[in-house]
Formats: structure tokens, sequence, C-alpha cells
């Protein structure tokens, strides 16, 4: 069944638990539950207690989020019996290393983690990859739990499976698809992320209406996803479960996740990193929506609809660089085949569509878009 008519099922599957919380059962290679709600981070220990028997807790964070954190979900662990070994890394993109990597899997191996151990990741996107991808291949597989801190964690990286670190030759190329066990994404804990952090989050949620979900892109154009971000987690976690349900080792469909992301990653690069990721990819959205307008690949422009919500979150929608310069380093994208290109483009008001550009029709593309 396609996606698009799935979509209309995945209510069904939505239940309330509890006063707070919602919860949206994954079934891929491993089943499992994403619990979305506010303010239950002190009791998080009594409710892995109900997935996961007594053991050894690796809990993996940054020193931003560890500080502000930490010690709360480290004392709901060890009140409800588990024993806590922090490991705490300096926040940013440059600690999804091999070398951070490398230390955790020594930590964990000097203090006798075993296949029946946890690891739970507390943070954003950076801490739920890295640790992911430690647990993916620590004694060849062992549990692990999201607690992600961030709103692109919470509605993207920590749903799905895909765990990695980066290797000098770009981002996430050394990785493995390996679900979490729970995921319990507290949005209490976005109260104190910056607002520029919070607004790149912002950028994915968008996405998922444009690429999937008509009646969500409506509720965007006329709702703020600031004062909405528990509704808007919850649809996008629904959506993005549909998408992993059906594609989880992203054969197809799940290219779809990548809308705005080819030249989003083109930008980033140019800016060497000065321009977030969020930023980026708002900005590659704008591009692939008008690009594929002005060359046939739809029928309407559908940057109408997309700049104005873009711009309502504080989202940019241009950017400096030329249009040669994106086009060089897009040449460089996962993506690439030898003489195509796949670009995630609008198909009709809520639907993507993905298409193989050939590479020499790339830079034109590119220039209609920023046009
Ligand atoms: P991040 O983990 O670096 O977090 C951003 C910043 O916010 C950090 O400085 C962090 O310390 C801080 N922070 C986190 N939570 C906070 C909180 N509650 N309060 C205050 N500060 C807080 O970055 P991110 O944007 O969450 O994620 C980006 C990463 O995610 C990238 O490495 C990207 O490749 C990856 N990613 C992975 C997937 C996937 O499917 N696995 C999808 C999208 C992105
Ligand atoms: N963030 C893209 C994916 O999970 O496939």
């Amino acid at each position: 069944m396609p996606i698009s008519s799935r979509l209309n099922l995945i209510q069904k599957d939505i239940k309330t638990s509890g006063d707070i919380m919602e919860t949206v059962k994954v079934s891929a290679s491993k089943e499992y539950i994403v619990n979305i709600g506010t303010g239950f981070l002190s009791s998080i220990g009594e409710k892995i207690c109900e997935i996961k028997p007594l053991c050894r807790v690796v809990l993996v964070s940054d020193d931003t989020v560890f500080s502000l954190y930490g010690e709360k979900v480290k004392k709901s662990l060890t009140d409800n019996g588990f024993s806590v070994y922090e490991y705490v890394f300096p926040h940013g993109e440059e600690s999804k290393s091999i070398e951070n990597y490398e230390k955790i899997l020594n930590f964990s191996a000097e203090n006798s983690i075993t296949r029946t151990d946890l690891f739970v990741a507390l943070g954003g996107g950076v801490t739920g990859d890295l640790t992911g991808f430690v647990a993916s291949s620590y004694l060849r597989g062992v549990d692990f739990v999201q607690i992600p801190t961030t709103v692109l964690s919470m509605v993207d990286s920590s749903v799905g499976g895909k765990t990695a670190i980066n290797l000098n030759a770009g981002k996430n190329l050394c990785g493995a698809f390996y679900q979490p066990i729970a995921v319990y994404a507290d949005c209490e804990t976005l109260k104190t992320l910056p607002d520029e952090t919070f607004n790149e989050g912002c950028a994915e949620i968008i996405k998922y209406g444009m690429i999937l979900d008509s009646e969500f892109l409506t509720y965007l154009s006329k709702n703020s996803i600031r004062d909405n971000i528990e509704y808007a987690v919850k649809r996008c976690v629904e959506i993005k479960r549909d998408v992993v349900e059906h594609d989880e080792f992203e054969k197809g469909e799940r290219k779809l996740l990548n809308f705005g992301h080819t030249i989003g990653h083109a930008i980033e690069k140019c800016s060497n990193l000065t321009i977030s990721h969020g930023n980026a990819v708002a900005i590659g959205m704008v591009i692939a929506t008008k690009g594929a307008y002005e060359i046939g690949m739809s029928d309407e422009d559908y940057s109408d609809v997309l700049l104005p919500i873009l711009k309502a979150n504080n989202l940019p929608t241009t950017c400096e660089f030329s249009a040669e310069d994106l086009y060089k380093v897009s040449l460089s994208d996962k993506k690439r085949s030898l003489d195509t290109m796949a670009l995630i483009v609008p198909e009709e008001y809520g639907l993507c569509k993905i298409v193989k550009l050939p590479v020499e029709d790339l830079l034109n593309f590119i220039e209609k878009g920023m046009n």
C-alpha cells in the first residue's frame, strides 16, 4: 500500500497512557514504543524498568545536556535499581567522531558492560547517533534507549534506527541501522533549548508536512509550532514511523525524508558548518521546490506554501552562495550515482516524489531554484 494511503490509518495506533504520555508503536526489525509527553523525566527509571530487567546502564550525554538533566535521569535510574555509569563528552558535531566512539567502547569494556546491559542516549541527534552506533557494535549489539532533548532528535533522529559517526571524508559515513528498544521524548526539556536550535528542528517538522501530509501542512500554515510542540512531535513521529515500517533500510520511500537535504548539505559544507543543519535544510527545501517547478517537475509552485511557514518559524529561505558553488559540492552527495542524482521534489500539495535528475541538469535546477 502506498504511504499516502497508509497515512490515513496511522491514528489508530495512537493511544494515551496515563495523563501525560502519548505513545506511537514502531514495528521495524525491532518493535518499540515512542513515548511523548511533558515533565516525566524524573520518573524515567520506572518507565525503563517496565521494558528492561535491572542491569548496568551506560548513560551517554553531552556536557550541556548532562548539566541540565543528567543528575535527574541518573537519580531516577539508580532509585529504581539500575547501576549507572555516565559518559559525558563535549557538546557539538565534532564529538560524533571515531575517537569518541572508541572512547565509549573502551569505557564500556573497562566497566564490564555485558550484552544484557543497556546504553541510554540523553541529548540531541549527536548523542543519539553516537550512542546508537556504539550500542549496535559493542559486543555485536546491546539494547539502547533514546531520550531525545532537541526538536530535531524528537521528530527525526531518535526514531527509525539510523545511527552513525562522522569520518574526515564526510558526515555519517560510518554507521548502522539499529533500532532502540524505546524512545522517551519529554517536551519539557525543549524549554532550555536556545531559540535557534528550537527553530532548526522546526525545519524538519515542516519537511514532514511537505513530503507526506497535506492536512498537517495546512495545520502548520495556521498554527505556531512552538505553541503546539507536543502535537507536532507526535504527528511527525507517526509519519516517520509509517515511512520506516515501509522501508526501514532506505531502499526507496525512506529517501523522501531527505527532502531539502541534498542542497542543504551543500549549503552546510559551503558555509564550513556555520549555517546549521536545520537552517540549511530550510533553504534546501525552498531551492528544491522552486527548481522543480521552474524545470517542469512540479505542476505548481509550492514555494508559495512553504515560504510563509518557514518565515513564521524564523527560518531562513535564501543563502549567499552561488548556484555554481552549491552544484560543485552537491556532486559529492551520497545520493548521487554515476550519471544521476536522486532528488526529492513536490508532486502535489503535501506530497513529494523521488526523481532522478541527470547530473548535467543539476546546475540548471539549482539556478532556477535560487531565482
Ligand atoms: P545536537 O545533539 O548537537 O544538539 C544541539 C545543541 O543543543 C547541542 O549543543 C546540545 O548540547 C544542545 N542541547 C540539546 N538538548 C538541549 C536542551 N534540552 N537544552 C539546552 N541545550 C540542549 O544536535 P541536533 O540538532 O539535536 O542533531 C543533529 C545531529 O543529528 C547531526 O549529527 C545529524 O547528522 C543527526 N541526525 C541524525 C538523523 C538520524 O536519522 N539518525 C536524522 C537527522 C539528523
Ligand atoms: N533522517 C532521515 C532518515 O531517518 O531516514
